[in-house]
């Protein structure tokens, strides 16, 4: 019988610093992840933690975690360089509703290191020929920023509106939180044709889903994603449960007429 707790060694093949606590490692692997889902990463004697996949490619196989360095497990990782091993078991979790998502208006608006679960949703829609996109991203400062390469890319692509909490907007970003600018989002127009997926810090995918209310916009039509403390991640621990709901199999994404319940 398998062990369903069993990780694989992946090789990290390389490491790039995003902000000055969320690094971006590159591990070789052949899982095959979907847009949402994460993996369960961890270093023996150490600790797992669960990680949103925040870019892959399956043909070249590797697949990009943003990590953020706040404890055990992500500290011990921060001391890794490339050519050593990360142990991966996954993918979990739902992903985002991609065939609902295609062809229509799509506003992703996302927060800090919730840039990172969206990276990959971005990536597959900025490109694409039927489906529109609008993005709103903030970030407490310049300095936490998050893929700043990809940004400008993202920038010529789509309309966007980028965001700092304080200081000054020294390229165009706005200065508040992100919550001000939504009724500024072009595509929020045309209601009936658009999807909206909301990630980031609790507090903040609460407010910004109740902006998108007031200005008429569907519960079913908002998605947002959870970051709940896990263990297991296949449903049989109880950590990620909130009331009834198993956040590591029903999650992380949903919709927000789910979502609703499930928000403090
Ligand atoms: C679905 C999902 C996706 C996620 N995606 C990502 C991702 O893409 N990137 C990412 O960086 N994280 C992500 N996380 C969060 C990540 O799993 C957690 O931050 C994880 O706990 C980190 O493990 P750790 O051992 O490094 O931290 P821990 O040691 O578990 O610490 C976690 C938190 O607890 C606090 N803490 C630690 N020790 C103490 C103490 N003694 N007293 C009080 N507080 C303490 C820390 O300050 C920190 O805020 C995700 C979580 C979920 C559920
Ligand atoms: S993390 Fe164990 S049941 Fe969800």
């Amino acid at each position: 019988m398998t062990n369903i707790y069993k990780p694989t060694a992946c090789e990290i093949l390389s490491i790039k610093s995003e902000s000055p606590i969320e690094w971006l490692f590159r591990v070789k692997t052949n899982i095959k992840p979907e847009p949402g889902q994460f993996i369960q990463v961890s270093i023996p004697k150490v600790g797992e933690a669960p990680i949103s996949v925040a870019g892959y490619n399956i043909e070249e196989g590797w697949i990009e975690f943003l990590i953020r360095k706040v404890g055990k497990v992500t500290d011990a990782i921060f001391n890794l360089n490339p050519g050593d091993f990360l142990f991966l078991r996954g993918p979990y979790g739902n992903c985002f509703p991609l065939e609902q998502y295609t062809g229509k208006n799509l506003v992703i608006v996302a927060g800090g290191s919730g840039t990172a679960p969206v990276r990959p949703l971005i990536e597959k829609f900025i490109n694409d020929k039927i489906t529109t996109v609008d993005l709103l991203l903030g970030f407490k400062d310049l300095n936490s920023v998050l893929f700043k390469d990809e940004i400008l890319n993202w920038k010529k692509k789509s309309s966007m509106i980028l965001t700092v909490d304080k200081g000054c907007g020294l390229d165009g970003e706005c200065v508040g939180l992100v919550t001000e600018y939504i009724p500024q989002l072009k595509l929020i127009n045309d209601i009936q044709n658009l999807e909206v997926v909301i990630v980031g810090p609790p507090i903040m995918m609460k407010f910004s889903a109740l902006e998108f209310l007031k200005l008429g916009i569907p519960e079913n039509q908002i998605w947002v994603s959870f970051e709940r403390n896990m263990s297991c991640a296949v449903g049989k621990c109880g950590h990620c449960k909130i009331d009834e709901t198993y956040v590591c199999l029903e999650g992380p994404i949903f919709n927000y007429t789910k979502a609703k319940t499930l928000l403090d």
